[in-house]
């Protein structure tokens, strides 16, 4: 035999206390850890199943007075070759003589202790019966992220410039990018120091060209992973 709902009614049960008594000052604690907990930890924890995350960061740029600068003359044989990198320091170069002067500067515009620009210049004395035809100037760069992603790389700078008619001296304006190929493994307060071995240290044992060396040996590292 079926029931008939007759009436219905919520029973509330109000349990009441002074303000200034322990009970209340229970209730007001675990009603704010209620709230409070989560976002805790959440950002404890930077998110909870987090896959990517983005973040901006200002990175610490030295140079660490690596370069190799490679001037082709109109005689391909007789390259004016400047550097300051270990993987030449046992080698003679023909026109070794021709660089004159290098300076290397960072410039820190706003005193946040972080350089703003760097800024190089080469003279090169160049042979009465020479013109140059090309420059490749390789620059080793000290990179250093601080504060999500702690991280010291050493990292390279390429230029490249070709000349139709002969220079009498390039001026070249760029600014540095990070290109990122791979996720960062952010652990918290441990250095990413994976990559942080000179670039122009490498042993070289051919006699192959010392650029297309050192740009092979600088993409395989990211496949090395
Ligand atoms: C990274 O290498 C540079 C230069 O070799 C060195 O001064 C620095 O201490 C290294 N950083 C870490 C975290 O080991």
């Amino acid at each position: 035999m079926g029931l008939y709902k007759l009436f219905s009614t919520n029973v509330e049960i109000q349990y009441k206390s002074c303000l200034l008594s322990k009970a209340t000052l229970f209730t007001l604690i675990t009603t704010l850890l209620t709230i409070i907990l989560p976002f805790l930890i959440a950002h404890r924890s930077r998110g909870f199943w987090l896959r990517t995350h983005n973040f901006y960061e200002h990175p610490v740029i030295h140079y660490p007075y690596e370069y190799i600068l490679v001037a082709e003359t109109d005689d391909p044989s007789q390259p004016i070759v400047c550097s300051e990198a270990a993987v030449l320091n046992q080698e003679i170069f023909v026109g070794e003589e021709n660089c004159v002067e290098i300076q290397a500067q960072e410039y820190d515009f706003n005193d946040d202790g972080k350089a703003d620009a760097l800024e190089f210049n080469f003279h090169l004395m160049i042979p009465q019966e020479r013109t140059i035809s090309s420059v490749i100037a390789m620059l080793a760069l000290d990179f250093q992220l601080e504060t999500v992603c702690p991280l010291h790389m050493q990292s390279l700078a390429f230029i490249q410039k070709s000349f139709t008619v002969p220079p009498s001296g390039l001026k070249y304006y760029g600014d540095i990018e990070f290109y990122q190929t791979v996720h960062l493994p952010c652990l918290r307060n441990i250095v990413d120091k994976k990559y942080n071995s000179s670039l122009m240290s490498y042993f070289r044992s051919s006699s192959e060209n010392i650029v297309d060396f050192i740009m092979v040996n600088y993409f395989q590292r990211d496949s090395m992973l």
